[in-house]
């Protein structure tokens, strides 16, 4: 899996639902001007860009392991500091923030406990812990439709119904590991216009993250097949995709 890849192919992959997801959670975790926030796994910055315009590039921090979308934040965020870093092991001295925020990341880490702990420690007491991740559990995620066209053509696929978040109840469940308290469990919801088929399939094959990249593991006669069974499942467009997240907050 694999986000070593162009910003530009991110943003056609799954940018155009995430940036639909970063009002609501900055919303959630009730970021407001005069605070200093983190984005852990920003990306080429969905998240970075609602914080920015809530409180000015100087009071927001981000990192990310991915060395392109580093730059990639870097270049679209003056005056963001923007470090390449993994959530396990945030480059941040202890209370720095007033909190830490993570979009579409917890799936991700290697350790979400670990990950989440360090969030919590950048963060002071009182200070806001927040993080979601897409209903891959509940088949409610944007890529829900595509999974469910590879588990036919594939029924040992890895899909990302399993990943640590992605059903109702987990993250609170890891928030709770992670020592936050006060936690509250909600979802989010992004409504996501197609203009076309291609519009919507064409980025499946950028090789972004693990649906980009059990694409890419596909020879083409097998990635055209998948392609059918997708088209199949999909409404005429132009289509209108709703799209649901879990999403967590907590108090340091
Ligand atoms: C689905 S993207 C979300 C990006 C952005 N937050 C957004 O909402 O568009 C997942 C991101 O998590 C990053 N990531 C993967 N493992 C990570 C880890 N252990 N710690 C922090 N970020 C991680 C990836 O590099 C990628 O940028």
């Amino acid at each position: 899996m694999t986000f070593a890849v162009a910003a530009e192919a991110y943003d056609r992959f799954m940018g155009r639902y995430s940036v639909g997801l970063a009002p609501q959670l900055a919303a959630l975790a009730g970021v407001r001007p005069g605070q200093r926030v983190l984005d852990v796994g920003c990306g080429p910055g969905a998240l970075t860009t609602e914080l920015v315009r809530l409180l000015g590039p100087a009071e927001v921090a981000a990192v990310d392991p991915s060395e392109s979308f580093v730059a990639a934040a870097r270049e679209r965020h003056p005056g963001v500091t923007v470090e390449q870093a993994a959530a396990e092991e945030l480059p941040f001295a202890d209370d720095e923030f007033d909190a830490a925020l993570a979009q579409l990341v917890v799936h991700f880490m290697t350790d979400p406990g670990a990950g989440l702990r360090e969030l919590a420690r950048v963060t002071r007491g009182g200070g806001v812990v927040a993080a979601c991740v897409w209903d891959h559990g509940g088949g409610a995620g944007p890529l829900s439709t595509f999974w469910d066209a590879a588990r036919e053509l594939d029924a040992e696929v890895h899909d990302e119904s399993n990943l640590p978040g992605a059903r109702a109840g987990h993250l609170t469940e890891l928030f709770t590991t992670a020592g936050l308290r006060e936690i509250e469990e909600t979802s989010l919801e992004v409504r996501t216009e197609h203009p076309s088929f291609e519009d919507w399939w064409e980025p499946y094959t950028f090789g972004v993250g693990p649906a980009g990249a059990f694409v890419a593991g596909l020879d083409p006669e097998r990635q055209a097949e998948l392609r059918d069974l997708c088209r199949e499942r999909l409404p005429e467009a132009p289509f209108v995709l709703t799209a649901s997240a879990w999403a967590a907050r907590g108090l340091v």
